[in-house]
C-alpha cells in the first residue's frame, strides 16, 4: 500500500517536471553594446475620442482633482511609470489641425469639427501650450507632428518657430504674449502623418517631395521625422529614402505604423471576450513586428548603412473593437492580460532592434486603443499594458544584451507562437531580463546562463492573472498587476525560473 503510494507521487512528480518545457537562454554581459533609448517607451495622445480631453485635460474649473487642468490621478500614474515621451496632436487629427487655432485666451480660441474621430466639437482649449506644460509636468520629451495634409509650408514653419526660437521676430513675439517668455525645448517634430492615407492620399514620390519642402523650413526642428510606411508598404519606404538620400539634414527618422489586428479591419473583435483561437492569432500577429522591422531596416541600409536615420515605430498596439455602446468614433476598448503579452512582446522587439529603432509610440495613452490608463469621470483604472510600461522601464537608456534564446512553441489549432520571448539589458552594473510566456496554460522552465559578470543579489517581478481575458474595471479590485516575484540567485552562472502561464516578468540581477 505504501509502496504504491510513492510511486503515485513519484509518477506524479514526474509527469509535472516532464510537462515543464525546456527554454534554453545564454547571455554574456560583455556582448553589450547598444543603447535602448529611453524613448522607445513612448506613448501617443490624440485629440481622439476621451484622450485629451477628459482622459488627460478636465480644465481648471472641474470638480475632478487637477493641476491647471491636467487629471492630477493621471500626471501621477504617468510619471510612476516613468513615461519618457509623448507624441500629440495625432494621428489623422494632426493633418486637420492649425495651431494657430489652439493659443491665446481659452474662450477666445475657435471651435472646429473632429472630422476624423466622431464629428465631435473640438473647442482647442488644449494646445501648444498646454501641451508642453502637460509634458514638463509629467516630466516627458514633447513629439509634435506638423500638418502637411491640409497645412502649408509657412504654417509649419511659424509653428516651429513659435516653440523653439529665441529670436526676435512675430512668432517670438506672440509667444510672448500668450505667457510664454522662454522657448520651450522640443527636439522632436514629425512632417505629416499616415500622408499615404488621412494625410492626404498620397504617392510616396509626392509625398518625399513635399517633405523635402516641409522640412527644410522646419528650421529649429532639430529631428525631424518624416512619415513611414503601414505594415508591408515597403515600396514607400524605398521611395522615401532613396529621395532623401544625400539629404542628412533634413531627416533623421522615419516611421513606421503597425497596429495589431486579430481578425480584419471589418471585424476586428472583442478586446475582452475572447478564447484561445484569438489570443494565439493575436500574439502570433503582433511578432510580425519584427518581421516589419527587418526588412523596412534592410531596406534604410542599403541608403543608410551607418543607420543614422531612426525608424520611429511611432504608431502600434491591439486594435479591437470598441467596446458595446461606446462611440465607434472614439475607438475606447478594455486591457486584458492579452494586451500586457502583446506590450511585452513588441518592447522586446524594440530593445532587440534598438540600432535602427529610436522611437517608438504605443496607441494611445489614455482611453483610446490599447492604453495604460482608462478613465470613467473622477476614477482612474491603470491597465495590464500599464504595468508592463513599468516594469520595462527598467531597460530605458540601458545597453542591450543580445539574447540567444532557444524555446519550444505553443500551438493552438494550427497556429504556434515560440513559447517564450524576451530581451535583457545591462545599466549601472544591473542587468534587467524580460520574459513572456506566451502560452496561457503551462509554465514554462527556463534555464538561463549569464557569463561575464558575478552576481550577489536577484528580484524580480511578476504580471499575470487566473484567466487569460482578466482585466481591471472600475469599481473592483484589481485582478491583473505588478506582483513580486521569487528568484533564486544565478549559481556559477546559471538559474533556472518557472516562468507562470501567460505572464510578463522582470529578472534583476545585481
Ligand atoms: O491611432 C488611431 C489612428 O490610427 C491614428 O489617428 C492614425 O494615424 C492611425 O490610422
Amino acid at each position: 500500500m505504501k509502496m504504491n503510494l510513492f510511486f503515485s507521487i513519484m509518477l506524479l512528480f514526474l509527469v509535472s517536471t516532464a510537462a515543464l518545457a525546456q527554454t534554453k537562454i545564454s547571455l554574456h554581459t560583455d556582448q553589450a553594446k547598444t543603447k535602448i533609448n529611453k524613448e522607445i517607451y513612448g506613448h501617443f495622445a490624440e485629440h481622439l475620442g476621451r484622450c485629451i480631453y477628459g482622459g488627460i485635460y478636465v480644465g481648471q474649473d472641474s470638480e475632478i482633482p487637477n493641476i491647471r487642468g491636467f487629471r492630477e490621478d493621471v500626471v501621477f500614474a504617468l510619471k510612476e511609470m516613468e513615461i519618457p515621451l509623448l507624441r500629440w496632436p495625432g494621428g489623422c487629427f494632426a493633418d486637420t489641425y492649425h495651431w494657430k487655432d489652439g493659443i491665446g485666451p481659452q474662450h477666445e480660441r475657435p471651435s472646429m469639427v473632429n472630422v476624423h474621430w466622431g464629428g465631435v466639437t473640438e473647442d482647442n482649449s488644449f494646445g501648444t501650450h498646454e501641451f508642453l506644460d502637460f509634458c514638463e509636468l509629467i516630466e516627458a520629451e514633447p513629439y509634435i507632428n506638423l500638418n502637411v495634409g491640409s497645412g502649408t509650408v509657412r504654417e509649419a514653419s511659424e509653428w516651429v518657430e513659435y516653440v523653439t526660437s529665441k529670436n526676435i521676430s512675430p512668432m517670438t513675439d506672440l509667444r510672448k504674449q500668450n505667457g510664454r517668455e522662454e522657448p520651450w525645448e522640443v527636439k522632436y517634430w514629425g512632417i505629416g502623418n499616415e500622408n499615404w492615407g488621412c494625410g492626404g492620399d498620397m504617392t510616396p514620390e509626392y509625398y518625399a517631395d513635399l517633405y523635402r519642402q516641409f522640412a527644410s523650413y522646419a528650421r529649429g526642428a532639430s529631428y525631424k521625422i518624416a512619415c513611414g510606411a503601414s505594415d508591408y508598404d515597403y515600396n514607400w519606404t524605398d521611395v522615401l529614402m532613396k529621395k532623401t538620400q544625400n539629404k542628412q539634414h533634413l531627416i533623421q527618422g522615419l516611421s513606421l505604423h503597425y497596429y495589431t489586428i486579430t481578425h480584419n479591419w471589418s471585424h476586428k473583435g472583442s478586446a475582452t471576450d475572447f478564447n484561445e483561437k484569438e489570443w494565439v492569432t493575436t500574439l502570433d500577429k503582433t511578432l510580425n513586428m519584427d518581421e516589419l522591422i527587418t526588412k523596412h531596416s534592410t531596406i534604410m541600409d542599403k541608403y543608410d548603412p551607418e543607420k543614422r536615420i531612426g525608424l520611429i515605430v511611432d504608431e502600434w498596439g491591439n486594435w479591437f473593437d470598441v467596446e458595446p455602446g461606446t462611440n465607434p468614433g472614439f475607438l475606447y476598448q478594455q486591457n486584458t492580460m492579452r494586451d500586457a503579452l502583446v506590450a511585452g512582446i513588441n518592447l522586446n522587439i524594440f530593445n532587440q532592434h534598438a540600432d535602427r529603432v529610436k522611437m517608438s509610440n504605443i496607441a494611445q495613452t489614455v482611453n483610446v486603443l490599447q492604453s495604460v490608463i482608462l478613465t470613467k469621470d473622477e476614477q482612474m483604472v491603470l491597465t495590464p499594458t500599464y504595468y508592463v510600461f513599468k516594469m520595462y522601464a527598467a531597460h530605458q537608456e540601458a545597453t542591450l544584451i543580445p539574447m540567444n534564446l532557444e524555446t519550444s512553441r505553443y500551438e493552438f489549432e494550427g497556429r504556434s507562437v515560440p513559447t517564450v520571448h524576451g530581451s535583457a539589458s545591462t545599466k549601472d552594473g544591473v542587468v534587467s531580463i524580460t520574459l513572456c510566456n506566451l502560452n496561457p496554460n503551462q509554465a514554462e522552465q527556463v534555464a538561463l546562463t549569464i557569463t561575464g559578470q558575478e552576481f550577489s543579489t536577484c528580484a524580480g517581478q511578476i504580471i499575470t492573472a487566473k484567466n487569460m481575458n482578466d482585466y481591471n474595471d472600475f469599481d473592483q479590485e484589481e485582478k491583473v498587476s505588478l506582483q513580486t516575484f521569487d528568484v533564486k540567485k544565478p549559481k556559477n552562472g546559471n538559474l533556472s525560473i518557472d516562468l507562470p502561464a501567460k505572464s510578463v516578468v522582470l529578472i534583476q540581477l545585481q
